[in-house]
Parts: C-alpha cells; structure tokens; sequence
C-alpha cells in the first residue's frame, strides 16, 4: 500500500470510541499495514502543553478562546504528525478530530457552526478525513460510562451533551458518504465488525 489514510473517531464522552480504536489499529496491524494512533487535544510535545490547559485549567475560558485553543492544537497536529505520516503511506487513526470543533464548540456551546467549518479549514489547510466514525450512544449511558471523575469539558452538564450527540448526528447527514455512524450500544465485538466492514470496504 502507498496511499495513506487518515482516518477519525468521534462522539460524546463516554462512547466507547477510545476502546475501538485500539481494536481497529490491533486488526489494521496484524494484517500488515502500519498504523500510526494519535489524538485531539494533546498528541505530543506542544499539543500536551494545550490538552492540559483544555482539560483541567480552572479558570473561567471563554467558548471562542476554548475553540481557538482547540483549533492551535488541530493546526499543530496536522503540520507536524497527521499530514506527514499520511503521506508517508501510513494509516493514521486519530482520537476525535474536526467534527469535535463541530460538535462541541458549535452545537454544544452555541459557536456559529459555519464559522467553525471556516476556521476547522484553515487549521487543517483543507485536508479532510478519508473516513469517520461517529459513535453514537445515548446521553445516559455514556455520562455512566465516563463516570464521577470529570474533567473540565466532561463537567458541561446533560443538556450539553445531548446538543453534542445531535450535532454529530448532523454533521453525519451532511456528509453521509466521510461519516459513518456507529450504533455504539451493541457489544464491544458487534462494533468492531461493524468498524471493519467499514474499512474493509475503504482499503
Ligand atoms: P479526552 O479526555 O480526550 O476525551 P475523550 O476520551 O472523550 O476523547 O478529552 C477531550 C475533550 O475535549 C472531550 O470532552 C471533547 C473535547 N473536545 C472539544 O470540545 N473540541 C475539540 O475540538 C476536541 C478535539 C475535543
């Protein structure tokens, strides 16, 4: 294989996205394609001095000085980790990416969502997903699944959440043919075949 991929994982909190993740890159592995795992915020070096400030500064943080800060850490990731190993040929599997700007800061904290694809753009100098996966779970399950122990973003409350879940939802009906949604509900093992044949149908 010489064409790389980039490839993304979204949803709320507590949607199991992490877990699937690593059993795509185990599976991607054993069939002999070089994977590289990373994420958003925080991937290496600058961007883990960012995913601190995001997740667990205390201070009051503006909605446009949180998605700025999102966006620097996107900016960063891209110029210096996805863009280069994508073009090395490697598959690049990334813990939430663009659609989270979308989902978060535009649907959930009420950013203007076409701005946010303006300046998600810029961030990325164009280059979208080849493939995302949205996993979508219910707004209960999956604050049990994140459990007491929240971090800043993971502290917004029900309702945000539920704002979140249903951007992706959209963000998914605008781009039916990038962004595949996952029912995220079934058994660990039931996704990751659903999640493969997805790939398979890509590589
Ligand atoms: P993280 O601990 O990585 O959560 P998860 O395991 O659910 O991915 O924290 C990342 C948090 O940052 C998560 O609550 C989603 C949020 N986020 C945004 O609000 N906007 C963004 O653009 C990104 C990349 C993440």
């Amino acid at each position: 294989m010489n064409k790389g991929l980039f490839i993304t994982f979204e949803g709320a909190d507590g949607c199991g996205k992490t877990t699937q993740l690593m059993k795509l890159a185990k599976y991607l592995t054993e069939k002999n394609f070089e994977v590289v795992i990373t994420r958003e915020p925080g991937a290496k070096g600058l961007g883990e001095k960012l995913r601190e400030i995001l997740l667990n500064y205390d201070g009051e943080v503006s909605s446009q000085a949180e998605a700025f800060l999102f966006l620097a850490d996107r900016a960063q990731h891209m110029d210096v980790i996805v863009k280069p190993t994508v073009n090395a040929g490697k598959i690049v599997l990334c813990d939430r990416h663009t659609d989270s700007s979308v989902a978060y800061q535009g649907y959930g904290r009420g950013l203007d969502i076409e701005r946010i694809n303006m300046l998600n753009d810029i961030a990325t100098g164009g280059r979208k997903p080849d493939l995302t996966f949205v996993f979508d779970v219910d707004v209960e399950t999956s604050m049990a699944r994140v459990g007491k122990e929240k971090d800043r973003m993971e502290s917004a409350g029900m309702e945000f959440f539920d704002r979140v879940r249903n951007g992706y939802l959209k963000i998914a009906e605008k781009e039916p043919c990038r962004v595949k949604v996952i029912d995220a509900t079934r058994s660990i093992d039931d996704i990751h075949k659903n999640v493969v044949a997805e790939i398979t149908a890509i590589i």
